[in-house]
């Protein structure tokens, strides 16, 4: 996890700017000239299925990578060039969690804002635990906490500091239904709030539920680029048919367990 401060150039409405962005391994080519724009306070989806280079690329955009060729900007400073600036710009949580075990949750936050040298880490760690419904999970050990309890806590450490662009690397994959309706909502409130949000994900409706803007990452190239109505609308115009709507396995499971896509309880 990296987290950090920074002051984004007054003029500059794009958060994240990507062109002809390549990177090979030995054996593949993992991006073969990737562009994407991400304007500021949007929430952007990175679609793509195992293997197709969404972690590579947040990792290009988070500075733990460098890139074959191309350019990448982040709050308008240049991933290989200004480095710094951009990780004092950006928080990343990884597509594995990074919290401490034996620390408490409280523990997990100050523990960042200390780091960070900010004061009142105390305060600043009882906010984030309220915001993400862990105030009462707060002063237990993380070795107890459910993987969603897990997800949500290292989202709230990425916020530490109140970075302006957040990198969430698939924020909800094993998560239970319910798990994922907080995490989405804590990600809806950070993007209100005016933070950029870019995330990888592997589920449809995440991106169709979260995102401004969907792209898809496709044999080393955004295949599509648009919002969910441009995206739609580049399939035939649908037909009117009757068909009887079954429930979904979610509906059926959310209505059971007592929360609504929405995520509010019933
Ligand atoms: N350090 C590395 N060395 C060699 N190959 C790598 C390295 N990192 C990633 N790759 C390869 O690059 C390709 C893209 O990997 P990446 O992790 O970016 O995919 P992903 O889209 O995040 O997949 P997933 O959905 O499984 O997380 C894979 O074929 C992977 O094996
Ligand atoms: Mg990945």
């Amino acid at each position: 996890m990296l987290t950090g401060m920074s002051t984004p150039p007054a003029d500059d409405r794009t958060a994240i700017q990507v062109r002809g962005l390549t990177k090979s391994f030995t054996q593949s080519h993992v991006l073969r000239g990737v562009d994407i724009d991400v304007a500021r306070g949007s929430i952007f989806a990175l679609l793509g299925s195992n293997g197709a280079g969404k972690t590579t690329l947040v990792k290009i955009l988070s500075t733990l990578l460098q890139a074959d060729s191309g350019s990448a900007r982040v709050n308008g400073f240049d991933v290989a060039g200004q480095a710094a600036d951009v990780r004092q710009s950006i928080s990343l949580t990884g597509q594995f969690a990074a919290v401490d075990e034996i620390l408490t949750g409280r523990e997990n936050l100050i523990m960042v804002a200390r780091l960070r040298h900010l004061r009142n880490a105390g305060t600043l760690a009882d906010d984030l635990l309220r915001r993400f419904s862990l105030t009462e999970a707060g002063a237990r050990r993380v070795g107890t906490y459910s993987g969603g309890m897990r997800r949500r806590l290292d989202i709230a450490m990425s916020l530490v500091g109140t970075p302006p662009i957040i990198f969430l690397d698939e924020p909800t994959t094993g998560l239970d239904p319910e798990a994922r309706l907080e995490v989405w909502r804590a990600v809806q409130e950070l993007a209100s709030g005016g933070t950029t949000v870019l995330l990888t994900t592997q589920y449809l409706d995440e991106a169709e539920h979260l995102a401004d803007r969907i792209a898809i990452l496709h044999e080393g190239r955004i295949l599509v680029d648009g919002t969910l109505d441009e995206l739609r609308a580049l399939l035939p115009a649908a037909k009117v048919e009757y068909v009887e709507k079954q429930p979904t396995l979610e509906d059926v499971f959310l209505s059971l367990v007592g929360a609504t896509p929405n995520g509010e309880q019933r």
